[in-house]
This record gives C-alpha cells, sequence and structure tokens, in this order.
C-alpha cells in the first residue's frame, strides 16, 4: 500500500479533480503556497481534527480544550522569544531573483547527509561557498549573504495612523494554550499534571520548496500542552512520544513509515525533543514535534506579565511553576501523510487499474455512498439516503454505470457502497460493497447503521 506507486504530481492531480485541495485563488492565477479545501477535502481534514481532539482531548483524564484568539498582546511574542528570534535564515539569488533557504539548499545539495540545523549561520555561508551551491532554478552561483528575516506577519489596528499598533498574526497556537494556564486551572479546578490542548490557523512568512500542502504560509495546527512537575517531565516526555506514535499507527499508517528523530541542536529552552518524520513521497520529513520545553514558557509569561503562574500543590502546599511537554503536529502536514499513506493503484484482473484511497474509515469524507443500481430505483435510493444522513456523512451518486461510480468513490477513499437494487424492494436488504477487499455483503438497513458504526468508529 503506497508510497511504492505515489507521487506528488499523481497527488495533486487526484486532490484536484476529486474535489480534496485546489490551489488557492485560482481563478487569479493563484497565490503562491495556499490552497482551498474542496467538498470532500474539508470533510477528511475535519475528520482528522475530530479524530485528534478525541484522542487528545476528550478520551483524556485531565486535558481540556482552548479556542484562544489568533490576534493576541504583542507582549506574548516578546516573552516567546519570537520577536527577536523566529527567523530563516535566507539567501537572495542576484541572477534569477528568487529567494531560498540556506539550510534548504545544504540538504538539498548533500542529499540529506549534512544536518544544517547544527550550523551556525557563517557556517552555512562558508558551505555554499566551499561547495559552489548554485540556485536551484536558474543554476547559477551569485548569491546575496545570508540575511534573517522574522517569519511573523504584521498587521497593524487601529483606525487612524496614529493610533496604529503594530500586531501579529500568530506563528503558533501553543502560546494560547499558555496565556490561558491560570483560566484553565481555575474553572476546571485541574491539578498539575494537566493538559491544555487547541486546534486552529497559523501563519508563518515561509519560504518554500513547493511540497504542496506540506509547508504553507497558512496552516493549522493541533497542539497540547502537558503542564507537569520538575522530575516527572523525563517520563511523560517519553509518554508522549509514545502516545504521538500510536495516534498515527491507530490511522492506519504504517509503523516502517514513520521513525523518530531526537535533535541534536536544541532550542535554548528546550531539555529534549524529536520529531516524529513520515516517509512522503519527497522523502523522510517532519511529520510533528515533541518538545520538553521544560518552565520556559509560564516563567517568561509570569516575568512579562506580571501575574504569577506559579503552581501551588493543594495537598503539601508546594509552589512551583509547571514543567511544560509539548505534542505539536500540522493539520494540513498529518493531511498530505494520509493522503500519502492511503494512495494506491491495484490492478484488476480484468487488467484496468484502480485508484484507491485506504483512509481509515474514520478519516473518511463518506462513511458510504448510496447507489440506486438503476435510475429508476432512485426514489427509493434517496429515501435510504435521507434516514442514514442523520447518523452519519453519507454521499449519493446515481450517473454512469455502477462500475464507474464504485472507482469514483474508490478514488475518494468511500470505505461502503450500499447499492439499492430490484430485491431491495421485495425484502428490505442492500448489497454493501467493501473499497479495500471489493467483497459484498447483503444487509437491513438497521445492520448497516450498526455495521457503519462498528466500522467507522476511531
Ligand atoms: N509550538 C511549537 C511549534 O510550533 P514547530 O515545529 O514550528 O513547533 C509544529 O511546528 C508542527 O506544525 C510541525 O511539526 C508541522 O507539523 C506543523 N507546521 C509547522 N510549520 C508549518 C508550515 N509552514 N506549514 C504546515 N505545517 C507546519
Amino acid at each position: 500500500m503506497a508510497n511504492n506507486t505515489v507521487t506528488m504530481d499523481k497527488l495533486v492531480a487526484l486532490c484536484k479533480a476529486r474535489g480534496i485541495v485546489f490551489p488557492g485563488s485560482e481563478i487569479y492565477g493563484g497565490m503562491g503556497n495556499t490552497w482551498d479545501y474542496g467538498p470532500v477535502g474539508v470533510e477528511i481534514k475535519n475528520n482528522i481534527k475530530r479524530a485528534w481532539w478525541k484522542r487528545f482531548v476528550t478520551e483524556s483524564d485531565n486535558s481540556y480544550g482552548v479556542d484562544a484568539a489568533i490576534l493576541m498582546n504583542s507582549r506574548v511574542w516578546e516573552a516567546s522569544g519570537h520577536t527577536t528570534s523566529f527567523s530563516d535564515p535566507k539567501m537572495d539569488c542576484k541572477h534569477c531573483k528568487t529567494r531560498h533557504r540556506a539550510d534548504n539548499l545544504i540538504e538539498a545539495h548533500s542529499k540529506g547527509t549534512v544536518n544544517p540545523d547544527t550550523m551556525s549561520d557563517e557556517e552555512m555561508q562558508n558551505y555554499i561557498s566551499e561547495h559552489h551551491v548554485c540556485c536551484p532554478v536558474c543554476g547559477n552561483f551569485d548569491w546575496t549573504p545570508i540575511r534573517t528575516f522574522n517569519l511573523m506577519f504584521e498587521t497593524s489596528r487601529g483606525v487612524t495612523d496614529e493610533s496604529q499598533n503594530k500586531i501579529y498574526l500568530r506563528p503558533e497556537t501553543a502560546q494560547g494554550e499558555f496565556v490561558n494556564f491560570l483560566n484553565v486551572q481555575r474553572t476546571t479546578r485541574a491539578k498539575v499534571p494537566f493538559g491544555i490542548a487547541q486546534i486552529g490557523k497559523a501563519f508563518r512568512n515561509e519560504i518554500t520548496p513547493g511540497n504542496f500542502i506540506f509547508r504553507t504560509i497558512e496552516f493549522e495546527q493541533m497542539e497540547h500542552q502537558w503542564f507537569c512537575k520538575e522530575g516527572t517531565d523525563g517520563d511523560y516526555y517519553k509518554e508522549f512520544k509514545q502516545k504521538a506514535f500510536d495516534f498515527l499507527t491507530d490511522l492506519g499508517f504504517k509503523a516502517e513509515h514513520l521513525r523518530f528523530h531526537d535533535h541534536d541542536k536544541l532550542a535554548h529552552y528546550a531539555k529534549e525533543a524529536c520529531d516524529i518524520q513520515y516517509l512522503y513521497p519527497m522523502g523522510w520529513q517532519e511529520l510533528n514535534g515533541i518538545h520538553n520545553r521544560t518552565d520556559y514558557d509560564l516563567s517568561r509569561h509570569q516575568e512579562y506579565s506580571g501575574k504569577t503562574l506559579t503552581y501551588v500543590d493543594p495537598v503539601n502546599g508546594e509552589k512551583f511553576i509547571p514543567y511544560v511537554i509539548e505534542y505539536s503536529i500540522g493539520a494540513d502536514r498529518l493531511m498530505l501523510a494520509v493522503l500519502s499513506e492511503a494512495y494506491d493503484e491495484e490492478t484488476l484482473e480484468n487488467g484496468e487499474t484502480r485508484t484507491v484511497m485506504h483512509f481509515h474509515p474514520a478519516i473518511a469524507a463518506y462513511k458510504a455512498a448510496i447507489l440506486p443500481l438503476q435510475k429508476n430505483l432512485a426514489p427509493q435510493a434517496k429515501e435510504l439516503w435521507g434516514r442514514l444522513r442523520k447518523f452519519f456523512s453519507v454521499t449519493y451518486d446515481e450517473a454512469g454505470s455502477i462500475g464507474k461510480r464504485y472507482r469514483r468513490q474508490d478514488e475518494i477513499g468511500t470505505p461502503y457502497c450500499v447499492t439499492v437494487d430490484f430485491d431491495s424492494l421485495e425484502n428490505a436488504t442492500y448489497t454493501v460493497r467493501d473499497r479495500d477487499s471489493m467483497e459484498q455483503v447483503r444487509l437491513t438497513e438497521g445492520e448497516i447503521v450498526a455495521f457503519l458504526t462498528k466500522n467507522c468508529a476511531f
């Protein structure tokens, strides 16, 4: 399954043809690194977010959700360090005027054998000179020196020029969780250790090599901060590494398509950090991150806000600033991994090829498609569709031969097709076809409800 047949070109073409992802602002010629989710794609992405929320909030003993504002007080970004140190090393090609990340140039030139994360700007500059790394667009060697650009998008508030204040579109959702530490603790009466989770948009002025939805300037993050006592942080870090991995394999990822990558170079606040990488069509790349952020975040917000964020243990009165284990994953980056993992091309007995997306049924846009065998069975099929829609996301299709309709559903990964035929009128049973095995069973409506409930759960 997947990865041997999938390429980025095939995925992009399928996504465009089947309403999964379209280029952003397409009728205006597009806008670089922006993508729009179509009718099928928005369902899949919502299901991914739902599965994550269920696992890390609803089913968690002591984790709570928030939905914080995208626009935050600018002091937040001073406290977090983003205004001073959230930047990429960039170089411009003086010949073709394109802009590139120095670390990406080194990674591509060395075919991944050199890790630029451990290099200073000067070392990167030297590497590029010594190895005569040319511009990947025009092939010339005519670079500006490395310059660092802050990745945050700036905007301003206020109605007159005098009252304008610089504010930022948040570059991560994490800070909305840290600034609500006291609010969540007070209103839920949560005791440390506990977690705060959030799903929401983040924005970064990234230069990207154009890997579809892998790295975009606007994206969604699913982040979970686990507040714990110093000394317990090492065990929780290990626990979240495992939880993050299990979430992916439970979604249907093959373990051999995932690997841990421990960071050699740690951020100044981090004690331990790793990524889980996935074998994307363009190679191994970061899918998510797990970081032991120590007490840095709450200490900094305490210092910058002047509010006490010290936790008082209700049992022994001990006071401390909690450590944080962060688990962070991009919803769009996970979507790309889900699409890559699910993609398959199968040769059928009759020699034809079918493209099929083997999504976990919980992730599929539609749990079932209702198909009348012939058009004159449409009224009965539509009635069944209307009844099943109350319980599940179900689609309906009456256009074309039954074979063509099966293929269309296979391409968007609908796990079951329910066909209404003439026997259905006689005995109120329907043919249910399995997407992966293509085997069929005959079930009553009640049995279909129980079957979908059981097989589409996450
Ligand atoms: N709060 C920590 C944080 O933001 P990060 O490693 O910068 O850490 C976490 O981002 C995750 O967010 C990444 O592992 C990735 O899944 C996703 N992500 C980051 N930048 C992205 C981008 N430009 N486009 C899509 N996803 C992105």
